[in-house]
């Protein structure tokens, strides 16, 4: 049963490969290349992040935080004799990690647009961060780091899930499918997906990079 629109996966494993750039090349010397990767990188994660946010809000009902976010009741009810194999999307407690990621992951590219190392490398709009530039930086490298673990343990527990559990959740953001969901969910078109993403990606890559 198909459970996740390409969208969805698109949008994943661009995420994946951009993040891998980004933090790579956070720990090279940043001038020339690396900066330059650093910077489109982060940019094409903040544009990926506030489509998503649209895509949960107007998107496909996997992909819908209404849909998939719930309370503390079904993330409890989810420990005591829940089975990931058989949740058509996130599951409860899934769910908030994945909301976590994509908060921090949004608050990370911003923060960097504003960042600067005060020698060779600084964000798009560093020149008006005014005061709070030092701050930002800051908790610009502090996050990348939480991020960076956050990412890796996201790996680790997929990696769990699919390999010992066999829950089917890797297979299902290749392929978008899963056998076990009871009711197929409504995936909207990727038509959509693309009309909201292109002027969006268009306009922000603009306004920040020029
Ligand atoms: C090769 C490494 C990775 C694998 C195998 C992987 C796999 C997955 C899988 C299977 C899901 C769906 C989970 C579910 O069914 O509930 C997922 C979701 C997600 N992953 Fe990854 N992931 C990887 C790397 C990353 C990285 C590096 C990031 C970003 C830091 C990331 C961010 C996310 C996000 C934000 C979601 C939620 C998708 C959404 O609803 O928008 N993943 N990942
Ligand atoms: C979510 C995506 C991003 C991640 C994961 C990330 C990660 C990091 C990390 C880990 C560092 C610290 C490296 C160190 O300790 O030497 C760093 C530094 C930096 N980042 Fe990002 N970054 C992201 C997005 C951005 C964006 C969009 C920009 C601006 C275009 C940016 C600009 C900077 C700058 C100017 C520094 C240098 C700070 C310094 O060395 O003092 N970052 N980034």
């Amino acid at each position: 049963m198909k459970i996740w629109d390409i969208a969805i996966r698109l949008f994943h494993w661009t995420l994946v490969v951009v993040f891998i750039m980004a933090a790579y090349s956070a720990f090279q010397d940043k001038f020339g290349i690396y900066a330059d990767m650093h910077t489109y990188a982060g940019v094409t994660i903040l544009i990926l992040m506030v489509w998503r946010i649209l895509w949960g809000l107007v998107g496909s009902e996997t992909a819908r935080f209404s849909q998939f976010v719930r309370g503390p009741q079904a993330i409890k009810g989810y420990l005591q004799h829940g089975d990931a194999a058989k949740c058509a999307g996130h599951n409860p407690l899934g769910a908030l990690s994945v909301v976590a990621m994509l908060v921090l992951l949004l608050a990370q590219a911003v923060m960097g647009l504003f960042a600067t190392d005060d020698i060779f490398f600084s964000g798009p709009l560093s020149d008006q961060a005014g005061g709070w530039a030092g701050t930002l930086t800051r908790w610009h490298k502090q996050l990348g780091l939480v991020l960076i673990g956050l990412a890796a343990l996201h790996v680790l527990v997929v990696l769990y899930y699919s390999v010992v559990k066999k829950a089917g959740l890797l297979r299902a953001m290749i392929s978008g499918t899963k056998p076990a969901a009871k009711r197929a969910p409504v995936l909207k078109s990727s038509w959509l997906a693309l009309a909201i993403f292109v002027p969006l990606a268009s306009g922000l890559w603009y306004a920040i990079l020029g």
